[in-house]
């Protein structure tokens, strides 16, 4: 199964599903290319250090979505893209990609969905004082970390926790579950 990786900073994410790519702890999964709206992102530098193809944009350069989209829809159809994998893309999907790739996009979100949605779920989980939250993997629709949850794991916020042990935690939960959950599809895929 051919992926598309969507990310705008860091690319931990991206990383990890390589590094899972590269153990063979799953297979039948390229990643064959890394969409990014921001071109100084780590995770565009991660992608290039490893020969894996880029292409990046600025929304400013084009007049609307529908613009921008269309021309991610041509690189991924040059690449024959069965899947996109959202990995910390901060942006709202538009009609073209949804349409083209209708129950074929995932996202990987810092919460246990419905709880937190949008921007700095880590921060509105501590702040709220939950006692547990975790790491939702979920198809995507047109709305902001809404659409069907493919998979949930839970991680306990500790008495002492701080942003950063937390972020750990969630994140080694984001490693493991995102990987697994495209190895699923990636089976599933086969089987038709
Ligand atoms: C992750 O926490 C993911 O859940 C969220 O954005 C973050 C991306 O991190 N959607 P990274 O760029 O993969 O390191």
């Amino acid at each position: 199964m051919k992926i598309a990786v969507f990310a705008s900073g860091t690319g931990s994410n991206f990383a990890a599903i390589l590094e899972s790519i590269k153990s063979k702890q799953i297979t039948d999964v390229e990643i064959v290319i890394l969409v990014s709206d921001n071109p100084e992102a780590l995770a565009v530098q991660k992608a290039k250090d490893v020969s894996i193809p880029v292409f990046t944009f600025r929304v400013k350069d084009f007049s609307n979505k529908q613009a921008y989209e269309e021309l991610i829809l041509e690189k991924l159809s040059q690449k024959q893209v069965d899947f996109i994998v959202l990995a910390g893309y901060m942006r709202l999907l538009g009609q073209v990609l949804l349409h083209a790739y209708d129950g074929k996009i995932i996202n990987v979100h810092p919460s246990l969905l419905p709880a937190f949605k949008g921007k700095d779920a880590i921060g509105q989980a501590l702040d709220y004082g939950v006692k547990v939250t975790g790491v939702t993997v979920h198809f995507v629709d047109e709305g902001m970390d809404t659409g069907p949850i493919i998979a949930q794991q839970t991680v306990e916020i500790v008495s002492g926790e701080t942003r950063d042990t937390l972020i750990k935690k969630i994140q080694e939960q984001e490693h493991r579950l995102l990987p697994e959950v495209i190895q699923s599809l990636a089976n599933k895929e086969a089987a038709k």
